[in-house]
């Protein structure tokens, strides 16, 4: 039985285009079915990518609304869609433990640094700063911290050279789009849980 997925994600939408291809066409295809991408602002640019590829979107808008509140909503969107696995993808939020209790070690969150040295936002802009020669992207089950749940696979980033932040963005994206898809499959296919 394919994982019925929901992809989250609060902007440009990258990571979550390559899961949608790989889903379709790729390495996934096997293994899931993305279900829904949800986005908390309309705002999200990657909504208007998943409606290009035929993906149902949904959004709630989260500004303003206490966190418990706001992620009881996402509970009751997904209840009907019968969600296996929730993949953020650069969403914004910080998941509390209504969602997190719901879908418990079923919530995958890729970050751009190793989780043990930098969490938060802006992690491409601290290895950037620090000169790092290499960085790693960590992806992760989401517990009730930020970026410090469970990890489930680090991968490296060659930094040496990269003359801006945009490069050093450039290199970690190109190694985030196949690596988040390599280990949601190790997960999807009971690999690695
Ligand atoms: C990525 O660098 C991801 O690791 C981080 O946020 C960024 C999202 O980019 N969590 P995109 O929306 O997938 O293009």
């Amino acid at each position: 039985m394919k994982k019925r997925i929901a992809i989250f994600i609060s902007g440009r939408g990258s990571n979550m285009e390559a899961i949608i291809k790989n889903a379709q066409i790729g390495n996934l295809q096997e293994y899931c079915e993305i279900v829904l991408v949800f986005a908390n602002t309309k705002e999200a640019r990657g909504l208007q990518i998943a409606q290009e590829f035929g993906v149902q979107t949904a959004v709630i808008e989260s500004k303003g609304k206490p966190r418990t509140d706001f992620d009881r909503e996402i509970v009751a969107l997904l209840e009907p869609l019968q969600i296996d696995y929730i993949v953020l993808a650069g969403y914004m939020r910080i998941v509390s433990p209504v969602l997190i209790e719901r879908y418990r070690n079923r919530i995958i969150n890729i970050h751009p640094a190793d989780t043990a040295l930098y969490q938060g936002a802006h992690a491409y802009q601290w290895a950037f700063d620090k000169k790092l020669a290499t960085t790693k992207i960590t992806v992760h089950l989401i517990d009730a911290g930020v970026d410090t749940g469970p990890v489930l696979a680090q991968r490296e980033v060659d930094l040496q050279g990269a003359q801006s932040l945009a490069e050093v963005e450039q290199r970690g994206l190109r190694i985030e789009h196949g690596f988040y898809s390599e280990v949601l499959e190790k997960v999807f296919t009971g690999k690695i849980q």
